[in-house]
């Protein structure tokens, strides 16, 4: 049986509420209809506005096979383009970041504006036409200041996550950002648990004392409808509306993107041992109201993000093989803020570096029971899994109208 028949048949033989067969976790054929079908069709978030201050930033990604690049040019429009050489294939960009006049690549120097145009190729005839050897473009939007690629030749509409996200993340301001810090770990497990792992806090209470401290253990941020049952949450978001700062949970009808604002516990306002601000200078203007916890956003496969009243943290997921993940977090303020007079990156990162190396363990673990032939497919907890299992049912859900060749399923349920 070939690798989509063989995937169909356990999609369609799935058991709901159940974590997956083996296969999609360790299989490399499997991983490779992951990428075909969700990474390089789905728009994947690389990064931040801010990163590129000014023409000629840019920083590169690796997406499965692609390598990648966003750059701002003269014009200050951020545009990606494929970081492979028109002449014969080199990388054009060896370094992950930094500020260049022209695109030289390191082979035989042919030189690209910041348009991505070729400009120059040395000894290549008379007939040779530089036009017809521009870098290959990709689509590339931003939206409140972060950047989404799209590695389709035909990507579908960006507008239904710009409107999404545009209200509830506009007075975060990451465009005023700057980067404080930023780390990437690899995780030795699929990607897949990696969000399975990220969409629920089951696991919280025994694996993540720092984070137990400041976040809900609870099901309401994680979960299913967001903290819809929970009246004190309810409560929470008619104060921040009230005030201008939407907040109640909102999830797109394909379950790929969702926004919901959850309270922090024990009086905290901000990721940090004591839940006391990790920057002095904040990022938001949510001046109106005390206490406007953690706003949620995640967007399928590649992001989510918590952004509070002081900084924002951002996660990246890019897989790397079927049994590798590289997650990158960055942690975002207030652009004028300075480091060891407004923050200290120690106390800012230490809460979510603690809680992203015990995530890693516990992913690891998960990966490695799997890779037992004597694994098989368990059962999520309906209260406290509910994310996971919105997640699994968006994948599934994907993955399945992909195969047959349909538009993405609405979901039935979208928890
Ligand atoms: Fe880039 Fe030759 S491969 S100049
Ligand atoms: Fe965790």
């Amino acid at each position: 049986m070939d690798t989509q028949s063989e995937m169909l048949a356990m999609l369609s033989r799935r058991q709901p509420n159940f974590s997956l067969e083996r296969p999609f976790y360790t299989d490399p054929d499997f991983f490779k209809l992951d990428m075909e079908l969700i990474w390089y069709r789905d728009w994947v978030f690389i990064g931040h506005e801010c990163e590129l201050p000014k023409p000629g930033s840019f920083f590169t990604a690796q997406i499965g096979d692609y390598a990648i690049m966003a750059l701002k040019a003269e014009d200050g429009v951020i545009r990606g383009f494929h970081n492979t050489c028109r002449h014969r294939g080199s990388k054009v960009c060896t370094q992950d970041k930094g500020v260049t006049a022209k695109l030289v690549c390191p082979y035989h120097q042919w030189a690209y504006g910041l348009d991505g145009k070729l400009l120059f190729a040395r000894q290549m005839g008379e007939s040779f036409d530089k036009a017809d050897y521009a870098l290959g473009q990709i689509a590339c939007e931003t939206v409140e200041g972060s950047i989404f690629i799209n590695l389709s030749e035909r990507p579908y509409d960006f507008a239904p996550l710009r409107e999404h996200l545009t209200p509830y993340a506009s007075t975060h301001r990451l465009r005023d950002a700057k980067v404080a810090f930023e780390a990437t770990i690899i995780e030795k497990g699929n990607w897949k648990l990696v969000w399975e792992n990220n969409r629920e806090c089951y696991h919280c209470a025994a694996n993540h004392p720092e984070l137990c401290r400041v976040f809900p253990e609870s099901p309401t941020g994680s979960s299913a409808a967001g903290g819809a049952a929970d009246q004190e949450v309810m409560d929470f978001w008619a104060r921040c509306e009230s005030a201008g700062i939407p907040s109640r949970y909102k999830v797109d009808p394909t379950g790929q993107f969702r926004t919901t604002r959850t309270p922090l516990v024990n009086g905290a306002v901000s990721y940090t041992a004591d839940g006391r601000p990790g920057v002095s200078r904040f990022l938001s203007d949510n001046r109106k109201v005390e206490g406007i916890g953690a706003l949620l956003f995640y967007h399928y496969p590649s992001t989510w993000n918590h952004y509070l009243d002081d900084h924002t943290v951002t996660f990246r997921v890019l897989p790397i093989s079927a049994t590798e993940t590289a997650v990158t977090t960055k942690w975002l303020v207030h652009k004028d803020a300075v480091a060891g007079i407004d923050y200290d990156v120690d106390r800012l990162t230490h809460v979510w570096t603690e809680t992203n190396d015990q995530d890693r363990r516990v992913v690891e673990f998960n990966a490695a029971g799997i890779l037992s032939p004597a694994y098989r497919p368990g059962p999520y907890s309906d209260s406290y899994e509910g994310g996971v299992s919105q997640f699994v049912e968006w994948y599934a859900s994907f993955m399945l109208s992909r195969i047959k060749g349909d538009k993405p399923h609405l979901l039935s349920s979208v928890a």
